[in-house]
């Protein structure tokens, strides 16, 4: 079916982007998803939102059901997702209000369910670069002309929800990672173990609390993502009609020779 499916992070709750909407409930064997899907058009694309945080952003970071939802996703014929994050920023050189494409993840996150295969089946899936390097492309390709945007960049994924220490925010720094936030992880992990490609839009709200100038709030990360969310659903309205229909990257078979259970032993 090919869909794009659209996860909208902190501001981004409503489908006003698509046209002809009309909501779908599905139900997983993971429970429901944040809230029912949406599915509409851009252009002549079909495109599929889900807003993590549900309604009303009732969902915290670790409470969200990102099992449901990328399990929903996949069952209605979603084979990309675009996600858009609000993220602090580790690295001076990207400063709120910066659009980043992030190529990397390190996790620290601590108690989320972060894959499908347990409870019998055993599958070790490769995830050395965990976003879909053809979407970002698309990504860059069209937000480029009219944002500031960073390609590349080690986004740290935290539990939450409290934001971090002085010394996490450091020991972060002096690692290298160049954003944080708490909800890449486990999208992204789900997202390849269901062979979808998966990028994110991260929208750059504050410097954490590393920087002398301002430490985060949650008043801040507001105020900032109101400014980013115009921002976001133009980038999203102006990539989905130009995202190639075919996919040419790893994502699509990354579940080849990884399932270490004996296919007789797996319960049916
Ligand atoms: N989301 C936005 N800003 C953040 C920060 N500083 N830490 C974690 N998540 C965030």
């Amino acid at each position: 079916m090919n869909r794009i499916g659209i996860i909208g992070g902190s501001g981004i709750y409503d489908p006003e982007l698509f046209e002809d909407v009309v909501e779908k409930p599905v139900d997983t064997p993971f429970g429901s998803p944040s809230s029912d899907p949406v599915v509409g058009y851009i252009g002549d694309r079909e495109v599929v939102f889900i807003p993590r945080h549900g309604e009303g952003h009732r969902h915290c970071p670790t409470e969200v059901n990102y099992r449901a939802n990328i399990f929903a996703l996949k069952k209605l014929g979603v084979d990309r997702i675009i996600a858009a994050n609000a993220v602090g920023s580790l690295n001076i050189d990207v400063e709120p209000l910066d659009i980043v494409l992030p190529d990397q993840i390190f996790d620290r996150t601590k108690k989320r369910d972060s894959t499908f295969y347990s409870e019998g089946v055993v599958a070790h899936v490769g995830f050395a670069d965990p976003f879909c390097q053809q979407l970002s492309k698309s990504i860059a390709d069209v937000a480029g002309d009219d944002y500031s945007v960073v390609e590349g960049g080690t986004y740290v994924a935290i539990e939450g929800p409290m934001f971090s220490t002085r010394a996490e925010s450091n020991f972060y720094r002096d690692q290298g990672f160049d954003i944080i936030g708490m909800t890449a992880v486990p999208e992204a992990k789900l997202a390849r173990e269901a062979e979808i490609c998966y990028s994110i839009i991260a929208t750059v709200t504050d410097y954490d609390v590393w920087h002398e100038e301002e430490d985060v709030t949650m008043d801040l990360v507001v105020e900032r993502m109101q400014k980013n969310e115009n921002a976001i659903k133009d980038v999203i309205a102006n990539v989905v009609p130009e995202i190639p229909r075919e996919r040419d990257c790893v994502c699509s078979s990354a579940l080849e020779n990884t399932i270490a259970t004996d296919p007789s032993e797996i319960p049916r």
